[in-house]
């Protein structure tokens, strides 16, 4: 296994759509043991391929507070939300940086996992907001993209910063 850098916002290839996962092979499946190794390691709760450069539809996540609750999802579609909630998020590609989106509340995916078997599952609270913010990074998408304008040019602004002082 190995860990996986991981593009920082506003990198535009952060804003690539993902494609379908049409073949469980041994590149997928090493994909996704890096793509767990590096989210536990960041440590961050989920991460989308998108994220490290690869623009396939796999998402890891684990929102347990022991690492013993890994999901992955190949080619998620998330079928019925219910309620909404507004939520803190923060994203490893946006380092620092947590602001309030708005989510439902409840939802269903469905996905495939590793063994290509078709999985429903009904997810709410932290687990659902971040199977949101995780698909989002599938369609383009990165949180931040959700707020005003104005607050999107602050946070640039406050990574470039950043960026500055640490090169
Ligand atoms: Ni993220």
């Amino acid at each position: 296994m190995a860990l996986l850098p991981i593009l920082r916002y506003p990198d535009p290839r952060l804003k690539k759509i993902a494609q379908p996962v049409v073949e469980i092979d041994e590149r997928v499946r090493r994909l996704a043991a890096d793509m767990a190794e590096t989210m536990y390691e960041a440590p961050g709760i989920g991460l989308a391929a998108t994220q490290v450069d690869v623009h396939l539809q796999l998402v890891v996540i684990d929102v347990s507070e022991d690492k013993s609750d890994l999901h992955v999802l190949l080619n998620p579609r998330i079928e019925r939300t219910e309620g909404s909630h507004l939520g803190e998020e923060g994203c490893l590609s946006v380092p620092g940086i947590y602001e309030k989106v708005e989510r439902a509340e409840k939802l269903t995916v469905h996905y495939l996992d590793l063994e290509g078997k078709k999985v429903s599952l009904l997810a709410e609270g932290l687990l659902a907001v971040c199977i949101q913010h995780e698909i989002d990074h599938l369609n383009g998408k990165v949180f931040v993209d959700h707020l005003s304008q104005l607050k999107q040019g602050r946070i640039r602004n406050k990574l470039a910063k950043q960026a500055r002082v640490t090169a």
